[in-house]
C-alpha cells in the first residue's frame, strides 16, 4: 500500500518523488525501482536496508525478538503444533482442518524413498566427506531423476517439485550419515511421523533396529519447527535468485544448502558445538569472551549476533528450554550446556555485547541438543537444511506466483576507467 512519498533531493537534479510503502507489519519501504531510469542506483551491501521483494510468509521483529510464520508465534509453534502441520502452514498459509492435514501427511510420508540409482551417486564421494558436500551435491542431482514434471512454469510441476522435496530431504540426509559411516542405507518407513522416520534412519541397521524414543522424536520435531524459515535470510535469498531465472528447484535448492553451509549462517551450529568444546570450563570464558572482542581476532562467539535481532532470538528461548527438558528427561548432564550458560550469562552483562546487541540465537543450543541426541556435530548443518528446505519452497513458490523478474544486482565500479590494451605475452 502506498501512504506517502519520499523526496529525494540531488544536486543540480530536480527533486525526485518516491513512493513510500506500507505493509501490514514492519517497517516502511521506499521503492527505489524507478530510480535507475534517473541514472541512479543505491548501494547497500549485505541487503542492510534493502527489502528485495514482497513476501506473505514469515515476519520479524528484530527490536522485540517476534517470529511469526503466516501470523503465528514461534513459540506457540513449537509448543502445540508439530513440523508437518507448520510446513502445511508455510506452504498454503492457513492452519489445516484435520482433513487438509491427513492428505497432506499422507502425500508427504508417500514419497520419501528416492530412486535406487542415487545410492549409486553417493558412492562417487569420498567417505571423509563433509555430509553437506554431499548434501548439496546430491539435491542437485534430484533434477536429473524428476525430469518428468520440472516446468516451473506449470503450478501443478511446481507442487510435485515441493512435495519431492519435502519427502525426501529426510532420506537423502540420513543417507550422508550413514555413508560417511560405511553402514548400508536404510530405507524410510512410511508409519513414522517426519522426525522419527529421520532418527530411524539415523540409527536402525539391519542386524539391530532401532527403537524411536518419543522424548527425542518430540525434540527433533521442534528443532525442525525452530529452523522451518526465517524470511530473506542468505540462503533464502540465494534460492530466490537462483529461482528468478527459471532454475529447476532441485538445483535452487542445492544453491540454499551451499549458501546455508557458512559459519556466519547455517554452519553455526556446528562452530558453536566446537568452540563450547574448546572453551570445555567456566574458567577458560573470559579468555574467549577477550578473543570475540579484540579486533585483531577473527574468532567470533558462534550462537551469538544476528543481522535483525537486536534482541534475544525467539528461537533460542524455545531452545535454551528444549535443551532443559530433554537433559532432565533423559537424565544426563552435559557440561557444555554448564558452559553455554555461564557463556550467556557474561556476554549479556559485557559492555561489548550489550552495546552491540548481539544476544544468543537459534544456533547456541542447538547443538548440545542435536549432541544428547547422539548426532554427530557434521550433522547439525544438513538438519538445518533438511528442517529448512521448506521455508526455501514456499519463497520459492511464492516468487513463481508474482509477476517475476531476474535477480540483477547493479554495483559500485571502483575499478580501472577504460585504458589501452598491449599484450606482454609473445603469441604464436
Ligand atoms: N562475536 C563477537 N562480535 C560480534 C559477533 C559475535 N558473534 N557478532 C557480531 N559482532 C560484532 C561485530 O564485530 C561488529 O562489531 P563492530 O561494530 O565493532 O565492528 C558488530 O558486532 C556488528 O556485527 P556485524 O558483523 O556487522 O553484523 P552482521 O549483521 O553483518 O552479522 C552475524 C550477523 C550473524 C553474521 C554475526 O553476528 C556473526 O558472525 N555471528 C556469529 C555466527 C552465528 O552465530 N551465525 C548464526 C546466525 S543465526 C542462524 C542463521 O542465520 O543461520
Amino acid at each position: 500500500m502506498i501512504n506517502k512519498k519520499a523526496i529525494l533531493n540531488l544536486e543540480g537534479k530536480d527533486p525526485i518523488k518516491l513512493n513510500v510503502l506500507s505493509g501490514t507489519l514492519g517497517n516502511d519501504v521506499i521503492d527505489i525501482h524507478l530510480l535507475s531510469s534517473q541514472g541512479l542506483f543505491t548501494f547497500d551491501p549485505g541487503f542492510n536496508s534493502t527489502a528485495s521483494c514482497q513476501s506473505k510468509i514469515t515476519y520479524i521483529n528484530g527490536e522485540e525478538g517476534i517470529l511469526l510464520h503466516r501470523g503465528f508465534p514461534i513459540d506457540q509453534l513449537a509448543r502445540y503444533s508439530n513440523y508437518l502441520e507448520v510446513c502445511y502452514i508455510l506452504l498454503y498459509g492457513e492452519a489445516p482442518t484435520q482433513e487438509q492435514f491427513d492428505v497432506f501427511r499422507v502425500t508427504v510420508t508417500r514419497h520419501t524413498m528416492i530412486h535406487e540409482q542415487i545410492t549409486r551417486l553417493f558412492h562417487g564421494f569420498r567417505r571423509d566427506s563433509h555430509p553437506m558436500a554431499v548434501m548439496c551435491g546430491v539435491t542437485g542431482a534430484l533434477a536429473a531423476f524428476y525430469h518428468d514434471s520440472l516446468d516451473v512454469n506449470i503450478e501443478r510441476h511446481r507442487e510435485i517439485a515441493a512435495f519431492r522435496l519435502l519427502s525426501k530431504m529426510p532420506t537423502l540426509a540420513a543417507m550422508c550419515y550413514k555413508y560417511s559411516l560405511g553402514q548400508p542405507f536404510v530405507y524410510p518407513r512410511n508409519n513414522l511421523s517426519y522426525a522419527g522416520n529421520f532418527l530411524y534412519m539415523m540409527f536402525s541397521t539391519p542386524c539391530e533396529q532401532y527403537v524411536i524414543n518419543p522424548i527425542l522424536e518430540r525434540a527433533m520435531d521442534c528443532i525442525l519447527i525452530l529452523h522451518a524459515d526465517h524470511e530473506q535470510n542468505a540462503s533464502t535469498s540465494t534460492v530466490r535468485t537462483a529461482g528468478s531465472s527459471g532454475a529447476n528447484p532441485f538445483a535452487c535448492i542445492a544453491a540454499g544448502i551451499a549458501s546455508l553451509w557458512g559459519p556466519a549462517h547455517g554452519g553455526a551450529n556446528e562452530a558453536c558445538l566446537r568452540m563450547l568444546e574448546e572453551i570445555s570450563s567456566v574458567k577458560h570464558i573470559p579468555e574467549f569472551i577477550k578473543r570475540a572482542k579484540d579486533k585483531n581476532d577473527s574468532f567470533r562467539l558462534m550462537g551469538f549476533g544476528h543481522r535483525v535481532y537486536k534482541n534475544y532470538d525467539p528461537r533460542a528461548t524455545v531452545m535454551r528450554e528444549i535443551c532443559h527438558e530433554l537433559l532432565n528427561k533423559l537424565n544426563m548432564k552435559d557440561n557444555l550446556l554448564e558452559v553455554a550458560l555461564e557463556l550467556e550469562h557474561i556476554a549479556l552483562n559485557d559492555a561489548y555485547f550489550i552495546e552491540r546487541k548481539l544476544y544468543p540465537n537459534v544456533d547456541f543450543y542447538s547443538g548440545i541438543i542435536l549432541k544428547a541426541m547422539g548426532i554427530p556435530s557434521c550433522m547439525f548443518t544438513v538438519i538445518f537444511a533438511m528442517a529448512r528446505t521448506v521455508g526455501w519452497i514456499a519463497h520459492w513458490k511464492e516468487m513463481h506466483n508474482e509477476i517475476m523478474k531476474i535477480a540483477r544486482p547493479r554495483q559500485l565500479y571502483i575499478g580501472y576507467k577504460k585504458r589501452f590494451f598491449k599484450t606482454n605475452i609473445k603469441h604464436q
